[in-house]
């Protein structure tokens, strides 16, 4: 869209080098967690995995921000899991966003969690707290991923038992899906609470420490011959995930240095 072109919804120009696009769904899941829908351009193209950046139309030089596409790469909108942040620059704004309304997208996705920064394997782990849920809703919804991978575990843990409720919802949604079901048959979650009574709890990086996720889900430890590895979530959790993965012997790999497991910060204001 030209630089000149005025939003139907606001007066603001949109910016050079950004889509402007509809609001297709939106979704609440708690008061801190939800999920939307927005129309793909078609000369858009994204790896599985990858993140935008998403803005609002409501000023002159709008807030962008980072945000993993959370729907795989043949779907033809694209979704977004958003924390909503009180006070938050752009998350204030986007939680109250209707079907409809113009969401801002910058027109060139990147990220490591995408299936080419990893050498093969048999087994992917998948790690995640809270939003950083995203790009593997993205992932396990790619049947490349299971060409590549013979069993995929994504693991989530949140505070709360209702935030675990995307999550749970993909991955069911995921088995049942006409074009994913019949690759994803390996595809196993294991979601935690921290915060909140549930019949599996704790951190992963303390679940893994004690073994106790591999006993949950009758495996063997991860080891560097037979497992890989992709985080996301909050900054601590990303170096303490690392670490924990390290002590295992895997290595941090990258688009251009393929390796053992790779890391993604998730994107909250
Ligand atoms: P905890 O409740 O013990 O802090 P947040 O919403 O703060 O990003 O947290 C999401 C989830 O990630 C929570 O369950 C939280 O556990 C967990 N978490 C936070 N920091 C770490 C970390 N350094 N390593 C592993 N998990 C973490």
């Amino acid at each position: 869209m030209p630089v000149s072109d005025i939003d139907a919804n606001t007066q603001f120009p949109v910016p050079a080098g950004v889509f402007a696009e509809t609001v297709t769904s939106v979704e609440h899941y708690t008061d801190r967690l939800f999920k939307f829908r927005i129309t793909r351009p078609a000369s858009f193209r994204f790896r599985s995995g990858e993140f935008v950046m998403i803005g609002l139309p409501n000023a002159e030089k709008p807030v962008f921000r980072a945000y993993s596409i959370a729907s795989p790469s043949w779907d033809e909108e694209l979704e977004f899991y958003s924390i909503k942040v009180p006070g938050g620059p752009l998350t204030e704004h986007l939680q109250k966003i209707k079907v409809g309304d113009t969401v801002l997208m910058r027109k060139k996705p990147t990220g490591t969690l995408v299936n080419d920064a990893l050498l093969p394997g048999k087994r992917l782990w998948m790690f995640s707290t809270g939003t950083g849920i995203a790009p593997f809703a993205s992932l396990i919804r790619d049947p490349e991923t299971y060409e590549k991978f013979d069993e995929v575990i994504l693991t989530h843990t949140c505070r709360e038992v209702g935030e675990l409720t995307y999550g749970k919802e993909l991955v069911s949604q995921v088995k049942d899906d006409p074009l994913c079901g019949e690759f994803a048959q390996g595809l196993r979650l294991y979601s935690t609470t921290t915060r909140e009574d549930y019949p599996f709890m704790g951190r992963i990086t303390d679940l893994m420490k004690s073994g106790k996720v591999f006993e949950d889900l009758g495996l063997p430890p991860i080891t560097p011959e037979t497992d890989r590895g992709m985080i996301c979530g909050s900054m601590e959790m990303l170096r303490d995930t690392k670490a924990t993965l390290e002590s295992f012997g895997l290595v941090e790999g990258a688009n251009n240095r393929p390796d053992t497991f790779v890391v993604e910060r998730a994107f909250v204001d």
